[in-house]
């Protein structure tokens, strides 16, 4: 069924452009979904002292041309030069207290990273190299103690990129130095095949606008700076989030399904130099400019009182990040809206108090279904076509081939775009989903659908619920499993006492009861007080009464709850699942998941396909809680996935391989809270543990960041005996792809090349099948089968020492408490430096 869409192809920058961002338009934020990692070229240039004393001066007096012209008034970024931006951000210093103070802060939160022990000395094959977070911080620690690094944005990248290393969705400090001055390529690379299946090249994206599969124009790139351009792009995409590399790889290009121009565009960090050059396979090489931004606010010079590193340092970074210093808190906003496009946010506890709150004043339950859809309308990622259905807030489409094709097809679509809304403010986001889902489902049917292909890519998660309900929709006899664990440690552990003890048993059973399965317009003050507590709980997942065992049934004591379970030299609690049909573990009381609640009967409807009639769809990145729905529909229904893109090679590649973690916990938003309720109702015995409590309970940032956010949860398969996260497990997909051109624009070309090479006459992919496929849930030990290395060379490997175990558990250094493995991951032997 290829290229039967070819005589209506538009032009592949028009599609782009028109539909998701105007490129080279002089502001330097991210479009939908863009990736916001750190890049990872070492900067070549270093700043001379002179240049270093002129750079924010020089900006300063680019903002004041600037502010002479009419753009001003209405920018949020004007063009400077890029290494007078670098050299004034590295000219920022940084007062040795507070630096000192924040890494011990960030320490804290550290404890709370799922995986700590997992990075350091990483399982054999999961592709990780090691990564020693707590080490790594303590050296910086040390480098600033000493006097050798004495400039802010320095500190800033090196912490970036130590907990970049991880590779890990759900681990970051969301920065605001970036949204002071940020970097731009003059144009994005897309990676493209002539055929789906012999190997993609990488191309300028305008070279090969407007043009077919077979007869690309364009001449090919070989060289970035003279380097080979697949070391050169693996280099650029090391730091991504993405355990994949070949997700990783994949996020440096532009695409439409997601929206995004890719990281060689979208430059957070100096790219080392002001040029580049690139290579064809034609001969030329050219050099091209970057491009520097920095910060404007329409109508003011801000720059005017910017002139210097340390005024940069004083106003905007040296303050909490409660400050309501206008700028200070205007950069905050503007680095938590870049977050928000990555979707490892997690909306779920703000929904339920907030939602709580507005129908206790009488208002805001959902609108019936039929005002949460449309039908018959546009839908960004999917120029050409439109879906049958979408939800009100444009995260999930659903198609029906012969709508488009008219070809009597029986495949449908279902486009999974996230787990939420990129919107924050849209409304009834999960209401919304699960009515089109429903009604798709149910057209699906009257029309005698039979194939379904489940499109996920660029799916970085949401709301957790969202995705157990997309399952159990698609699965209605089955029960989603999902097991999970948190790192026990001293906090941990305090917050588990506190919580069990706050909201035990008899609150859990009062307040079900006096919510009755209403919208609790019915509760006392008190109760409401109860609920907000209840919801702290339920989110941090450490209330024995608001969690289930790995059988669905209540933990009979909390040891049985909270542990410690030893496992790999660190201790867990207990494998945890959800409490699906506990409302206060759901947390909104306008929505039950299909299958559970006053949807519980659901669970008798026909299953809508058949297993072997869907084939899950993605791009690599599926993280988070698209992981979850991912290993629901592969574990438990072994449904076969295909992925496409990746490194040019002829090697298998993950299907899910973003973040597998089940949950992620953000600093400021959720766990300063955790610390707010313990330390409100409970009393330290003494001043010893006053002393302890200091030392492990996170307190707010002194330094102005948006938000700092770890992994909470672990996903761990049932049948694997190791009890290893699935995070460091990299799953083949069972067929692997790589875009056209046509497919790259195209979702409804993609889908047809997926429909002839599952159900049509197609057969190999460009690495394995999907007709003859039999998904590998694990050896015959149970143990999952990961495809990746963590030995040999390649960008898997070799990357960061090997970390000295000491063998110690609990480190006192005094200043420090530290639970669990430490050091010594250096930049002195790495290859790879952060
Ligand atoms: C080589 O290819 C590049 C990229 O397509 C193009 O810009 C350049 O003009 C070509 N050079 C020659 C000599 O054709
Ligand atoms: C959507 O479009 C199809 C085909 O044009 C049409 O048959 C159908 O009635 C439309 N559905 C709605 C709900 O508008
Ligand atoms: C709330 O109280 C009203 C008035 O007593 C009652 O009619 C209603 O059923 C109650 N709602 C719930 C959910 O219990
Ligand atoms: C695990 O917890 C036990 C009991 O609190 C403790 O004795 C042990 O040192 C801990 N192990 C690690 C690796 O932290
Ligand atoms: C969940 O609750 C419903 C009714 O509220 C009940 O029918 C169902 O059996 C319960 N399911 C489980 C797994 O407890
Ligand atoms: C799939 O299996 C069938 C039957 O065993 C065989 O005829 C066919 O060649 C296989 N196809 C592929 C692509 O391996």
């Amino acid at each position: 069924m290829i290229g039967k869409f070819a005589a209506a192809l538009l032009s592949l920058s028009g599609v782009v452009n028109a539909v998701a961002f105007p490129q080279n338009s002089g502001t330097p934020t991210t479009s939908a979904r863009a990736s916001a990692a750190p890049n990872a070229s070492p900067s070549a240039y270093t700043p001379s002292a002179s240049d270093l004393a002129s750079g924010c001066a020089n900006v300063a007096n680019a903002a004041a041309a600037f502010a002479r012209t009419s753009g001003a008034r209405s920018a949020s970024a004007f063009p400077i030069d890029p290494k007078i931006g670098y050299d004034c951000l590295q000219s920022i210093p940084l007062t040795k207290d507070a630096a000192l103070d924040f890494i011990f802060e960030l320490s804290k939160l550290m404890q709370f990273q799922s995986t700590l022990t997992y990075l350091a000395r990483p399982p054999a094959k999961s592709g990780q190299d090691p990564m020693d977070i707590l080490g790594g911080l303590n050296n910086l620690y040390n480098s600033v103690q000493s006097g050798s690094i004495t400039s802010w944005n320095e500190l800033e990248t090196r912490i970036e990129r130590l907990l970049a290393g991880a590779h890990e969705g759900h681990l970051y400090v969301q920065w605001i130095v970036p949204q002071i001055i940020s970097f731009q390529a003059p144009f994005s690379l897309i990676d493209i095949s002539t055929d789906g299946k012999s190997q993609p090249k990488v191309y300028v994206v305008d070279d090969v606008a407007g043009q077919t599969n077979d007869n690309l124009q364009g001449s090919a790139i070989t060289q970035l700076n003279g380097q080979d351009i697949l070391a050169a792009i693996e280099e650029l995409t090391y730091y991504e989030q993405s355990q994949s590399p070949d997700a990783r790889w994949n996020a440096a290009f532009q695409s439409q399904n997601p929206p995004k121009q890719g990281s060689f565009y979208v430059r957070p960090r100096y790219p080392g130099s002001n040029t580049f050059t690139l290579t064809f396979e034609n001969g030329t090489t050219t050099e091209y400019p970057y491009q520097g931004y920095a910060f404007n606010v329409a109508g003011q010079n801000v720059w005017a009182s910017l002139g210097t590193g340390q005024d940069i340092w004083d106003k905007l970074i040296n303050v909490p990040p409660t400050s309501s210093n206008s700028n200070a808190k205007r950069l905050r906003k503007r680095a938590l809206e870049a977050n928000k496009q990555r979707r490892t946010q997690n909306p779920d506890l703000d929904n339920a108090i907030a939602r709580l709150q507005k129908r206790q004043s009488g208002s805001n339950s959902a609108p019936p279904p039929a005002q949460l859809v449309a039908f018959n309308a546009t839908f960004p990622d999917t120029p050409g076509v439109n879906p049958y259905i979408q939800d009100i807030n444009q995260v999930v489409g659903g198609y029906f081939m012969d709508d488009y094709a008219g070809d009597g097809s029986t495949t449908a679509i279902l486009d999974i775009t996230g787990f939420a809304p990129s919107d924050e403010t849209a409304q009834f986001a999960t209401q919304a989903v699960q009515a089109a889902v429903q009604m798709f489902l149910a057209e699906a049917k009257r029309r005698k659908m039979q194939k379904l292909i489940i499109d996920v890519r660029g799916n970085g998660g949401g709301f957790v619920n969202m995705g157990y309900d997309m399952y159990t929709q698609l699965f209605p006899g089955s029960q989603p499993y999902s097991g999970t664990r948190i790192r026990f440690h001293p906090a941990s552990e305090k917050f588990a006492e506190a919580f069990t003890q706050l909201v035990n048993e008899d609150v859990v059973n009062g307040l079900i009861r006096a919510i009755g399965g209403g919208m609790g317009e019915n509760l006392s003050n008190a109760q409401v007080n109860q609920y907000q507590l209840a919801s702290y709980a339920s989110l941090s997942n450490l209330d024995q009464f608001l969690t289930v065992d790995e059988d669905a049934q209540p933990f009979t004591s909390f040891t049985d709850f909270v542990g410690p379970v030893p496992v790999y030299g660190d201790n867990f609690t207990h494998i945890l699942t959800y409490a699906l049909n506990n409302t206060l573990a759901v947390g909104d009381l306008d929505y039950d998941i299909t299958g559970y609640g006053r949807r519980a009967s659901f669970r008798n409807n026909p299953q809508p396909f058949a297993n072997e009639d869907i084939v899950l769809l993605t791009d690599g990145v599926c993280a988070s809680t698209c992981g979850i729905f991912g290993e629901f529909l592969r574990n438990q229904q072994k449904i076969r996935t295909v992925v496409v893109g990746g490194r040019p090679n002829t090697e298998q590649s993950a299907a899910i391989g973003g973040t597998r973690g089940t949950q992620i916990i953000q600093h400021t938003a959720h766990l300063l809270n955790f610390v707010q309720i313990v330390e409100n109702n409970f009393q330290p015995a003494n001043a010893q543990e006053q002393q302890q409590w200091d030392n492990i309970f996170p307190r707010p940032f002194n330094i102005n960041i948006a938000e700092a956010a770890v992994n909470w949860k672990d996903n761990i398969r049932r049948t694997d005996p190791t009890n290893t996260p699935l995070q460091f497990y990299l799953e083949a997909a069972d067929c692997r792809l790589f875009y056209t051109r046509d497919t790259l624009v195209y979702s409804h070309n993609l889908w047809a090349m997926v429909d002839g090479l599952a159900w049509g006459a197609d057969t190999n992919c460009a690495v394995g099948s999907i007709k003859n496929a039999t998904v590998v849930l694990g050896d015959s030990n149970g143990v999952p089968v990961s495809i990746g290395t963590t030995s040999g060379s390649g960008m898997n490997s070799g990357y960061g020492d090997t970390p000295q175990l000491t063998g110690d558990k609990t480190i006192d250094t005094g200043l420090w408490i530290w639970y669990g493995v430490r050091d010594s991951l250096g930049s002195s032997n790495g290859k790879r430096p952060y």
